[in-house]
C-alpha cells in the first residue's frame, strides 16, 4: 500500500513541479546489467544529493564543492559536478535499481528520474513432451501471463502467480506447472502452448520478462509416409507427362514429314520454308519422271501384245491410226525406251528392258518381213493388170492405205 501511496504522490509531485516550471521528470530506460546515467537538466552550485524517492533518507551520493562521494554501484563525477552537470551513474542496472530517482539541491528538489529496465524477449523453441523453463527475476510479487500466438490481447491472461515464493495456477495448469524458485516450469508442452508467456512485476505494474513458446509440429511416421508417397506420385506423373510428350512429338513428326512428302510444292511453298520447297520439287520431279517411266512400259507390254500375234498382222493394216507404219512407229518406241532406260537408275527397269527388246526386235523384223512380202505381191498384182489392160496405171509404191489401227 506504501507504494501506491508513493505512486500518488509522484504524480502529485509531478503535476507540481509541472506546472511551476522549476523542475523537470522524465525517464530512463536501460538493459539489464549494462550501465545507465540518470540526468537532472537544472543547474546546481550547492550540494547535490541523490536518492530514490520512496527512500529519501538513504542517500545514494552527494556532491558538494571540495568532492563527491556514492554508494556502491552508483557513480557520480566531480569533474562533471564542477561543469554544473548534475549526473547519476548506475554502473550495472538490476531490478533492485528501478525507482524514481530524486536529486536535491541545497534542500530543494532539483529533478526526478525514473529507471526503467528494459523488457527481456526470449525466444523458445520445444519438442512437445519438453519443458518450458521461466526465470523470476525478481523476488517481488509476479503474475504470469499467456497469450496464445492469434490472440489479440497485449499480454494474454494470467495463468499463474508467484507471492511469497509460492506458485498459484489456473485448473488447467496445476498439473504441469512447478516453481523452483527463480524457476518456473510447465512441463509437457504441446503444439498448443504455442504462444507469449510474460512475467509481469505486479508491484510495479510493469513487464519484465516475454517467452515466446514456438512448439514444434513433428511430423508423425504416418505423415512422413505420406509424404513420401506424395513426392513419388509426382514424380511419377511427371515421368509419364514426359514420356506421352516424346510419343507425341515423334508421332507429329513423323506424320507432318509424311504430308510433306504428299503435299503438292505449290502448298509447300506456302507453308514451309524455301528448302523444303525446292526439295519437295525434286522429289516431284523424279516421282514424275518414274511415273513417266511406269506408263511407257506399261505402252510397251500392250505393243508388244498387240502386234506379236501372226493373225493380226495379217488382218489388220500395215499402218497405225495416225497413218504411221507400223515398223516405223514400233521403231520409234523402241528408241524412245531405250532412252528411258539409259536415263533409269533402276535395275528392274533395266532387267525387264532385256527381257522385252528381243521381243520388240523379233516383231520388228516380222513385220518389217511381212510389209516387203505384202509390197511385192502387190506390185506384182499391179503389173500384171496393167499389162493386160495396156493402160498405163500407176501402181503404188509406198503402203499408204487408210485404216483404223486397232489397241488404243
Ligand atoms: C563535502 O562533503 C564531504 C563529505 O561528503 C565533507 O567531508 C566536506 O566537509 C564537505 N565540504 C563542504 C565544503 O561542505
Ligand atoms: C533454472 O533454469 C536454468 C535454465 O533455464 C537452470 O540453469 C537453473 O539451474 C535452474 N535453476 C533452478 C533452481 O532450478
Ligand atoms: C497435444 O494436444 C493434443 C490435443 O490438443 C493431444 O491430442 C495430444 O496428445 C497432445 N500431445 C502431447 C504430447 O501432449
Amino acid at each position: 500500500m506504501r507504494h501506491s501511496c508513493c505512486i500518488h504522490y509522484n504524480v502529485l509531485f509531478l503535476l507540481t513541479f509541472t506546472t511551476a516550471n522549476t523542475l523537470a521528470s522524465n525517464s530512463v530506460t536501460a538493459k539489464l546489467h549494462q550501465s545507465a546515467t540518470l540526468s537532472c537538466n537544472n543547474k546546481c552550485s550547492g550540494v547535490v544529493t541523490w536518492a530514490m524517492f520512496h527512500n529519501p533518507g538513504n542517500i545514494l551520493a552527494q556532491c558538494n564543492k571540495t568532492k563527491c562521494w556514492s554508494e556502491k554501484g552508483y557513480e557520480v563525477s566531480h569533474d562533471q559536478y564542477l561543469k554544473g552537470k548534475i549526473l547519476l551513474t548506475i554502473t550495472a542496472v538490476d531490478y533492485s535499481n528501478r525507482a524514481l530517482y530524486t536529486c536535491v539541491c541545497d534542500g530543494v528538489d532539483a529533478c526526478d528520474v525514473r529507471l526503467i529496465i528494459e523488457t527481456l524477449t526470449s525466444l523458445v523453441q520445444l519438442n512437445p513432451g519438453q519443458a518450458l523453463v521461466m526465470v523470476l527475476p525478481i523476488p517481488e510479487p509476479v503474475e504470469v501471463m499467456y497469450k496464445a500466438r492469434d490472440s489479440a490481447d497485449l499480454y494474454g491472461a494470467q495463468i499463474c502467480t508467484v507471492t511469497q515464493r509460492s506458485l498459484q495456477c489456473q485448473p488447467e495448469y496445476t498439473h504441469r506447472a512447478s516453481l523452483s524458485y527463480p524457476n518456473i516450469t510447465l512441463r509437457d508442452v504441446n503444439m498448443t502452448d504455442s504462444g507469449t508467456y510474460s512475467i509481469r512485476d505486479r508491484k510495479n505494474e510493469e513487464v519484465i520478462h516475454i517467452y515466446t513458446l514456438i512448439v514444434n509440429v513433428v511430423q508423425h511416421e504416418s505423415g512422413r509416409n505420406f509424404e513420401t508417397w506424395i513426392g513419388m506420385s509426382v514424380g511419377l506423373f511427371m515421368l509419364v507427362i514426359i514420356v506421352i510428350s516424346v510419343v507425341l512429338v515423334m508421332k507429329n513428326r513423323r506424320k507432318k514429314s509424311r504430308n510433306r512428302e504428299k503435299t503438292d510444292p505449290e502448298e509447300t511453298i506456302k507453308l514451309n520454308g524455301s528448302t523444303r520447297e525446292v526439295r519437295s520439287r525434286q522429289r516431284s520431279d523424279s516421282d514424275a519422271k518414274a511415273d513417266q517411266l511406269a506408263r511407257q512400259m506399261v505402252e510397251m507390254d500392250k505393243l508388244i501384245q498387240c502386234y506379236k500375234s501372226e493373225s493380226m498382222r495379217k488382218s489388220q493394216s500395215w499402218t497405225n491410226r495416225n497413218d504411221i507404219p507400223v515398223v516405223e512407229m514400233l521403231t520409234m518406241k523402241k528408241t524412245e525406251m531405250e532412252a528411258v532406260v539409259q536415263d533409269s537408275e533402276q535395275d528392274t527397269v533395266c532387267q525387264w528392258w532385256r527381257l522385252k527388246r528381243p521381243e520388240l526386235d523379233t516383231i520388228i523384223e516380222h513385220w518389217t518381213k511381212y510389209n516387203t512380202e505384202l509390197d511385192q505381191l502387190k506390185q506384182n498384182l499391179c503389173n500384171k493388170v496393167s499389162h493386160q489392160s495396156n493402160h498405163q496405171t500407176q501402181c503404188p509404191r509406198e503402203r499408204r492405205m487408210v485404216q483404223s489401227w486397232p489397241g488404243r
